[in-house]
């Protein structure tokens, strides 16, 4: 019988010292680099060295309980994860995008030794806060036999979900007339988020922590150079031309989330054999994601390229992470197979997350018309049922805009006067005038500026029974 291991990550010691690590987190956010975005920012300007996390957010959000699998898309994991990329990659060399004196500075701005300092204080406090959910409860996988065919297996089960969703997801932004719009925002979040993720990685590698695999057995994600052009071909076709991190403003959640957990476990050596049970999960979802890039953009394959052998890489991955995890069993013992399988565990729930996160903001914005006629019957339903519900209005002036967020319960926006535009994607452009409303549904993340010379609106919190009556219409009309 072995020793429990330690969990990969415990919010336990952190309990009732939130107050200090917020006092903490606001002083980082205080950097230039991180205040909210302007009109013009809302696409970046190629601007690694900027990225806007709303620091005025952190003057209410507690941190005191930790992310739970309910709540991945809601605010506090948002802020959580934005902050958590902003301190990972301070150690990331992006160089000034021209000689300019002022672009000097700000490049020197942003790696600032008081910042990193700030930004190593509070790292550990927010790992915990993002990721306890993902590790508890996982003593079943922990205490399972060396059985590592059985282990290996898993990553099968991961593609197969992976490609199912992504099969679900592309045919309902095909029936939705979105698919256009739908892929622009999948690539923001799988193809912008990939160099991060490779980058953590060889980062661990550097550093050693896959030493205890040949080079042959470690995970890797580079996907090779076929790939490479397929998904930079499909990027262009739907306007996703900038560097990465232009579209900072709409990773979800989730899909830093996937970045961070790399990143945390990458700069700990002692969580090395955690780390490669995430990696692999890792390569398994890019695999199947490549997969269903290709079929659902066949139109854009590179002249030259082999049929589609997703079956052949999937069993290869699969064999190589069995050996791999042999590999650790036998020479490195039952406490770093255990670990890693917490790592692949971790992972493998926050693809879940991550499917789930990306499936409900896919659905809304190919819906949104229908998201609009929702508002109108529900604007009905209050005047009828609780014509004194709080309304909560807001008067905002010309060119107030506000960085990309999300709520934690269900919103109508009613405008009563002036006009604003409101955005889910990139790209996206929804006007609304004296009367227009629209439903946001708790967590989807959204921005918006005002038009005119003042805008005055209403959001009111929406019952959530009121909501989900009217979304199972979505899919009771969707063909079988
Ligand atoms: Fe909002």
């Amino acid at each position: 019988m072995t020793q429990a291991t330690p969990l990969l990550f415990d919010f336990a010691p952190f309990v009732g010292h939130s107050e200090r690590y917020v006092d903490l987190i606001k002083q980082f956010a205080a950097a230039q680099a991180f205040r909210s975005a302007e009109v013009s920012e809302l696409v970046l300007d190629d601007d690694y060295h900027r990225r806007p996390l709303r620091p005025e957010d952190f003057e209410f959000l507690k941190f005191a309980k930790p992310v739970r699998t309910h709540n991945v898309s809601r605010l506090p994991s948002l802020a959580a994860n934005r902050t958590l990329l902003s301190i990972y990659e301070l150690g990331v060399a992006r160089l000034p995008r021209t000689m300019d004196r002022v672009e000097w500075a700000r490049f020197g701005d942003f790696y600032r030794d008081d910042v990193q300092v700030q930004g190593a204080q509070i790292a550990p406090f927010l790992e915990a806060y993002a990721f306890e959910y993902l590790v508890q409860d996982t003593a079943q996988d922990t205490a399972q036999t060396l059985d590592a065919l059985a282990t290996a297996a898993r990553l099968s089960n991961l593609v197969e979900a992976e490609s199912a969703f992504w099969d679900q997801t592309f045919a309902r932004l095909l029936r939705n007339d979105y698919l256009e719009e739908g892929l622009r925002f999948i690539m923001v979040q799988r193809w912008a988020l990939a160099p991060s993720k490779r980058h953590a990685l060889t980062r661990a590698a550097a550093s050693g922590l896959f030493d205890m695999l040949p080079a042959a057995l470690r995970p890797a994600l580079d996907g090779g150079e076929a790939n490479a052009a397929l998904y930079e071909r499909v990027a262009a076709s739907c306007g996703v031309t900038r560097q990465q991190h232009a579209y900072w403003q709409f990773y979800l959640p989730t899909s830093l989330a996937k970045c961070n957990l790399l990143y945390a476990l990458a700069r700990r050596p002692d969580r090395a054999f955690g780390l490669v049970g995430a990696a692999f999960a890792a390569e398994a979802e890019w695999l199947a994601f490549s997969a269903a890039l290709e079929r659902a953009c066949a139109h854009l394959k590179p002249a030259g390229r082999p049929a589609n052998d997703a079956q052949s890489r999937q069993a290869a991955l699969v064999a190589r992470f069995a050996q791999a995890l042999q590999s650790i069993g036998d020479i490195h013992g039952t406490n770093a197979y255990a670990q890693t399988v917490q790592g692949l565990a971790a992972a493998e729930r926050l693809c879940e997350r991550a499917r789930w996160d990306l499936g409900e903001q896919l659905l809304w914005l190919s819906s949104i018309r229908r998201y609009v006629a929702f508002a109108h019957r529900i604007s009905t339903r209050i005047d009828a049922e609780c014509p004194d519900i709080d309304r909560e209005t807001f008067v905002e002036p010309l060119e107030m805009c506000s960085t990309t967020h999300v709520h934690n319960d269900h919103r109508l926006v009613t405008i009563q006067e002036g006009e604003m535009l409101f955005w889910g994607n990139v790209g996206m452009q929804l006007k609304m005038n004296v009367g227009d409303m629209v439903l946001i549904p708790d967590g989807r993340l959204h921005g918006s500026t005002v038009l005119s010379g003042e805008c005055t609106y209403h959001q009111p919190i929406i019952p959530d029974d009121w909501v989900q009556a009217l979304v199972a219409e979505l899919d009771a009309q969707a063909p079988a």
